[in-house]
């Protein structure tokens, strides 16, 4: 049996009418570029992730980067995030002007490491940026009192954590905003690109509102040079649908990594990665580590399982920022997961059987590896 990484048309097949209807009435009110489906998702989206507000956005990226203009960051400043993530969170850094600086990752969480946090702080540190990686959220108390502490902003990438939860508290609403991606394999997905940013500051809320839509705060009155960076009129209406489903597939997904994580435990050359103790996490990936990622690889993937690799070389080691200087060693931590993480098949809809066959193929293709070294 094959089994996909991704099932996007389960889950659309059962909600395929009810999301016809909502598109169908957008074209009815030609309701295309922002407008109220967008404003009604906002409002829903505010309320799930526990924010007063949530500004629709053309993605995540935009999110992150409208984020961090509206915080007034730019050129001279230095953002520290982590290695370990997906290119865009470093982009957007980039691209407001200023420079992202790394910080390693937890060996057990995979997301910022706040013991070597306060180091990494500088007197152009403008903001910090902790990843919520494969929808487990970072540890968020230490990283808020270092920032708090040198006045730094916390923006939340929780492009990969809809709906997880750090000691009861929603991500996005523990920073000064959240920024959100909708991409359609992210637990929240759309039927397009789309992003939102969440915050309980109504300041910067009105300010990323303004920003998204060319600067104006009444039409053809420019009061700043924002962007195009509006979210669709179909989106928003697709997203307050599948919105209501959130919370039922993020409990499907712990259920399926549970099942994972108990069957795969002990395998030689395989680690399991358990969810840290104060958190909800939400699974957008399911990643194990194994030695001789690449060989296992290939193998799952001849037998038909799909695989991923999140993400294969860490930012700081990426072409596009051979100008930071950062060699191989850096980001130990980092570096080490980038060589041996692997992604096994995901979503709410994967069935017992599609899980057991995934356990048998990786037990059988593990097992010639040597066992990977025991974690500090
Ligand atoms: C951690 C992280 N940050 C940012 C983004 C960017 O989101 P988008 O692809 O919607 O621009 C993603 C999306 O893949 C992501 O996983």
């Amino acid at each position: 049996m094959n089994v996909p990484f991704l099932d996007l048309r389960a889950q659309h097949d059962p909600l395929r009418g009810e999301i016809m209807a909502a598109v169908q009435e957008v074209i009815d009110r030609s309701a295309f570029a922002g407008g109220p489906f967008v404003a009604k998702f906002e409002e829903d989206f505010a309320a799930y992730c526990q924010t007063r507000f949530a500004v629709g956005v053309g993605n995540g990226t935009d999110a992150l980067w409208l984020a961090l203009l509206g915080l007034g960051i730019g050129s001279g400043d230095e953002v520290i995030t982590v290695p370990s993530t997906f290119m865009a969170t470093a982009e957007a850094i980039s691209h407001c002007g200023a420079k992202p600086v790394f910080v390693d990752i937890h060996e057990r969480t995979f997301t910022l490491d706040p013991a070597r946090l306060e180091r990494a702080i500088t007197p152009r540190t403008k903001a910090v940026i902790p990843v919520h990686l494969f929808g487990q959220m970072a540890d968020m108390d230490p990283i808020m009192e270092i920032a708090k502490r040198h006045h730094l902003h916390v923006i939340e990438d929780a492009c990969q954590a809809h709906g997880a939860e750090y000691k009861g508290r929603k991500a996005g609403s523990i920073g000064i905003a959240g920024c959100f991606s909708f991409y359609p394999g992210k637990n929240l997905g759309a039927w397009g690109e789309a992003g939102a940013v969440v915050t309980n500051d109504p300041a910067l809320g009105q300010k990323i509102r303004v920003l998204r839509d060319h600067g104006q705060d009444k039409k053809y009155y420019h009061s700043d040079i924002g962007w195009n960076g509006r979210m669709d009129g179909i989106q928003g209406a697709v997203l307050r649908i599948k919105l209501k489903g959130l919370d039922r597939g993020n409990a499907a997904r712990r259920a399926h990594a549970k099942v994972y994580d108990e069957k795969l435990a002990g395998l030689p050359g395989l680690t399991v990665t358990p969810p840290a103790a104060y958190g909800v996490p939400v699974y957008h990936i399911y990643a194990v580590r194994v030695t001789e990622r690449d060989r296992i690889l290939q193998a799952l993937t001849q037998r038909g399982i799909g695989c991923g690799i999140h993400y294969p070389i860490p930012i700081h080691l990426q072409q596009a920022y051979r100008g930071l200087g950062l060699g191989v060693g850096s980001f130990p931590v980092a570096e080490r997961c980038a060589n041996e993480f692997l992604s096994l098949p995901m979503f709410p809809e994967l069935t017992p059987a599609q899980i057991e066959t995934v356990v048998q193929e990786v037990r059988s293709s593990v097992s010639a590896s040597a066992p990977l070294a025991t974690l500090a």
